[in-house]
């Protein structure tokens, strides 16, 4: 059967303020920072509660992201269980250099809470506000976005439901159908190379972040928590997991990863593994009409750099100012500036991560110049004083376009 009205099982009305799709970081921190504005909204998640809240991700949060978390009273298990971090080493050719993010920026440093965890706080907050969030509700399409009341299709049950609204947030992620609506310009950089992740029930062997460049390719330690490791390798796109044991998982890891004085990692069952791709995306403009994108739906930066979190969370952060503005004036070029307001940041990011991305792997494209080349380029981050600070700027987030209001933003040429 289908109809036109509202899912009322779900508990979701026909008509909203915003309608939200997706419930990842970005859909569920923009539902509560509108919610604190008195903003009324939906969000519609395709898949279940469970699945949202054990899809393993980032955890990288940068201290503009934890204090905005913890402003709006999302920020007590975070700042309870999260590992901060004010240093990390590039560990080149087994040799340790360390970047000491607090000395070199004004003490700040990165906290790690795993996304999953993250989603988990923002969902009980949603719960608990009593607005609604419906599951299992994929979005089929978004239409009217060039009008006064954008219509969002879903299904629930197999049947087929509208929701009616003043704005729709684009939250649904890369593969989301929100993006199509918007008809961007995408920039796009395939890498081509992957990783292959893993979560390790092992106690971190290294306290700090370690980014090993190494002839095998690049690996990386990182933690989860006191009794969890996380920890990458440099794989192929296509990587057949199967072939891949937890044995082997280890002694290429010990390889990459292993230090002069041959020290090695303590082991551990590995509770999940996946190939991740290394993509760079930008959607220009981020949004059309009453359709505006935030998050991985709108870009995507290679896992390198650690912020894809962070850059979903400015942009709802940006977004919800937008909303609170609009919502007092009614002036559609607000909704039009903040797309504008978002892309220089977005750019930055962009720029900071695929240079991480580039000096640290091994390309197939690469000769022993460009190997020469790399290992050049890292020394000189870790000796240069004045290098190793715009490094750790970038890599706390605190780069300088972050606020800049729209009036000193770059407008795109046509
Ligand atoms: N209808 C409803 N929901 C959808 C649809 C759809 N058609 N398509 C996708 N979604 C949901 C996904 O199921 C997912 O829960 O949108 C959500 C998007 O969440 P994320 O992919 O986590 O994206 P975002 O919220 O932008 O967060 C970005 O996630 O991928 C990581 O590294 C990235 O940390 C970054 C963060
Ligand atoms: C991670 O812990 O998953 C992680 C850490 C640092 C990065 C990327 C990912 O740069």
């Amino acid at each position: 059967m289908s109809g036109v009205g509202s899912a009322r099982d779900l508990n979701v009305p026909p008509r909203t303020q915003v309608a939200i799709i997706g419930a990842g970081p970005a859909g569920l921190v923009l539902a509560h920072l509108l919610h604190l504005q008195g903003i009324d909204s939906v969000i519609l998640e395709s898949h279940s509660r469970e699945h949202c809240e054990q899809r393993i991700r980032a955890g990288f949060l940068e201290e503009g992201s934890a204090s905005l978390l913890e402003s709006i009273g999302l920020g007590d298990r975070l700042r309870r269980e999260g590992l901060v971090h004010r240093a990390f080493v590039f560990r080149l050719l087994g040799e340790d250099h360390r970047i000491a993010l607090g000395d070199l920026t004004d003490g700040r440093g990165m906290t790690i809470y795993g996304q999953e965890e993250l989603v988990k706080d923002l969902i009980a907050a949603r719960r608990a506000t009593g607005r609604p969030l419906a599951f299992q509700t994929p979005v089929q399409a978004c239409s009217q976005i060039d009008g006064h009341e954008p219509v969002v299709v879903y299904r629930h049950n197999d049947e087929v439901w509208e929701l009616r609204c003043d704005v729709i947030a684009g939250c649904d992620g890369f593969h989301g159908p929100s993006r199509a609506a918007v008809k961007p310009t995408a920039y796009t950089r395939q890498c081509p190379i992957a990783w292959l992740g893993v979560l390790a029930a092992v106690p971190p062997t290294i306290e700090e972040i370690v980014y090993a460049w190494h002839n095998r390719g690049f690996a990386l330690h990182s933690v989860r928590s006191p009794q969890l490791s996380r920890l990458h390798l440099q794989c192929a796109p296509d990587e057949d997991l199967n072939q891949w044991s937890d044995e082997r998982i280890w002694d290429e890891l010990d390889a990459r990863l292993s230090r002069r004085d041959g020290v090695t990692l303590d082991r551990g069952p590995i509770l999940q593994k996946a190939v991740i791709p290394l993509r760079s995306f930008v959607a220009e403009p981020m949004g059309r009409g009453r359709l505006l994108l935030a998050g991985d739906a709108a870009h995507i930066v290679p896992p390198t750099g650690a912020k894809g979190l962070n850059l979903a969370i400015a942009d709802v952060h940006a977004l919800s100012q937008t909303l609170g503005r609009w919502y007092a004036r009614r002036d559609d070029a607000l909704l039009e500036d903040y797309s504008r307001r978002r892309l220089r940041h977005v750019w930055q990011v962009e720029r900071f991560s695929a240079w991480m991305t580039s000096v640290l792997h091994r390309f197939p494209q690469h000769d022993d110049f460009d190997r020469k080349l790399q290992v050049a380029e890292l020394r000189h981050v870790c000796s240069s004083p004045s290098a190793a600070r715009a490094l750790a700027e970038s890599y706390v987030g605190l780069d300088s376009s972050r606020d800049l209001p729209a009036e000193h933003q770059l407008v795109a040429v046509d």
